[in-house]
């Protein structure tokens, strides 16, 4: 698919066909996306387990619920659990595994070229002793990690690209230590459902970004950018920008598939099969 139409079909997916199961090879190419993207030092920063609907019981899928996602756990086939390995990058450090320096690959592949000042002394003076060795000797530090977003974001798209619905959202990390046997360094970042849709992507409309306000600014923190209208049309027309509003039969849509979920999950809390707005 064109870059620019998998932005635009792009939309957090809550319904899912439990009966499609989804092609291995789908799953692994979502998985190497994510290995693909940029991410400081070479350090794997993320860790992912990768969860089938049928391995779990229903209990299981109960415990990994959170009340911001409930039937997604029951609906996906695939559920992808994304974690940031806290102790990554000190390990690494710690077995001078860390990539393009120990091992020489600085000058293999001429990634950090000597032309931009990287050498072997320089990071075995310099950069490893004085800036990654403080910052990583003062302990694990939560509160998620640039790099496993990153990532995500490339598995998103990867997932969409594909023709799989996908969407993330927070899972109960103490289930999930119970029930994968995690590690105490991994933090919990979201996870991420795959499956085939069970609602129409152009049901859905396109909101993400909606709210009013401007959210990016030229020269200073108070001129909002000029976005182009005339180029919005060229990204209109190339597929990325798509309509905003729901579909006028969306509600017929959702009456059908709250059944569904009625069966499958049980009734909402709050008495409807409505979904939560983030
Ligand atoms: C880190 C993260 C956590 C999210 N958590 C939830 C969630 O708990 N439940 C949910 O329904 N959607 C969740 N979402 C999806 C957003 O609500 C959704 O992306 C947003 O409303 C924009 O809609 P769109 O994705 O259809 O464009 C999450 C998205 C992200 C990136």
């Amino acid at each position: 698919m064109e870059f620019a139409r998998v932005l635009g079909r792009r939309r957090d997916v809550h319904f899912y066909c439990p009966w499609q199961p989804v092609e291995v090879e789908k799953v692994q190419k979502v998985l190497e996306a994510a290995r693909l993207a940029s991410r400081a030092m070479n350090v794997a920063f993320f860790k992912a387990i990768v969860v089938l609907r049928e391995q779990l019981s229903r209990a299981d899928r109960d415990a990994l619920k959170t009340p911001f996602a409930r039937h997604q756990f029951d609906l996906a086939p695939v559920v992808i659990l994304w974690y940031h390995d806290m102790d990554a990058g000190p390990t690494d450090f710690a077995d001078r595994r860390w990539p393009a320096v120990p091992s020489g690959a600085v000058y293999d592949a001429l990634a950090l070229p000597p032309l931009l000042g990287w050498s072997d002394r320089y990071v075995s003076e310099v950069v490893l002793p004085e800036v990654l060795g403080p910052a990583w000797s003062r302990g694990r530090r939560p509160g998620g990690n640039a790099d496993v977003g990153v990532a995500i974001g490339q598995a998103v798209l990867c997932a969409v690209d594909q023709g799989l619905g996908t969407a993330l959202a927070p899972f109960s990390e103490e289930a999930a230590r119970t029930l994968f046997g995690v590690p105490d360094g991994w933090e919990a970042v979201a996870a991420q459902f795959l499956g085939y849709p069970l609602e129409d992507w152009e049901g859905i409309g396109q909101r993400a970004g909606e709210q009013p306000g401007p959210k990016v600014f030229e020269g200073d923190a108070r001129t909002p950018f000029p976005f182009d209208e005339d180029h919005r049309e060229l990204l209109r027309a190339a597929g990325m920008l798509t309509a905003s509003d729901s579909a006028p039969w969306r509600e017929e849509e959702l009456a059908y598939l709250g059944r569904l979920i009625d069966e499958t999950s049980g009734p909402a809390p709050g008495g409807g099969a409505e979904e939560e707005e983030h």
